[in-house]
């Protein structure tokens, strides 16, 4: 009896020690999203342009992550897919962020363009798109969201499209 008892308290505490080491190293796994690490091929930091002038910024697989999860919360319905429903010839394509005034296919010039949206030639203001104020989304937190649709634009397949 006494040594059952024994081999079965051995057996809890090799659980609690495989549940402990699951614990602790996994948060930082479990935040990458699959999409992230699959299609935007991000595990490790990258480096994204913040404006025409050469800076650049990391962002790691999870401030991506998390600006995924953003963009699906707040953006999907118009832009599913990196399209623009409302507006297709207006979609989230690199070459097409490239072609606006100005550019949008830096951190910097999403955050300006989410900040105050305006028309593609920069004369005027949009009503359109989702205006995003500081109160709602702080720097560090649009800049994910601008780091995703870069990344996103960059790598995702099919991301995009105007032909639907
Ligand atoms: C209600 C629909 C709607 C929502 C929600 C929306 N957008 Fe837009 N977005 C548009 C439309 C329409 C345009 C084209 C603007 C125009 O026609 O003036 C646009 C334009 C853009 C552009 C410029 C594209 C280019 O090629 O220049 C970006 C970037 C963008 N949206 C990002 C976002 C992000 C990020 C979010 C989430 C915070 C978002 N949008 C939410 C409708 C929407």
């Amino acid at each position: 009896m006494v040594r059952r008892f024994f081999s079965i308290r051995g057996l809890w505490a090799v659980a609690l020690v495989c549940l402990i080491t699951f614990t602790i190293s996994s948060p930082a796994y479990a935040a990458i999203d699959s999409y992230v690490r699959r299609y935007l091929k991000v595990t490790e930091p990258v480096a994204l342009e913040l404006d025409k002038q050469g800076n650049t910024k990391e962002f790691s697989a999870e401030d991506l992550s998390a600006g995924k999860e953003l963009f699906e919360t707040h953006c999907l319905n118009c832009h599913v897919g990196g399209a623009t429903l409302p507006n297709p010839t207006e979609s989230l394509a690199l070459e097409t962020l490239a072609g606006a005034t100005p550019p949008r296919d830096t951190v910097n010039g999403l955050v300006t363009f989410l900040r105050q949206p305006m028309t593609y030639d920069g004369t005027e203001e949009s009503y359109w798109c989702r205006q995003v104020p500081e109160t709602w989304m702080p720097q560090e937190q649009i800049e994910k969201l601008a780091a995703f649709v870069l990344r996103a634009a960059q790598k995702a397949p099919g991301w995009g499209t105007d032909s639907f």
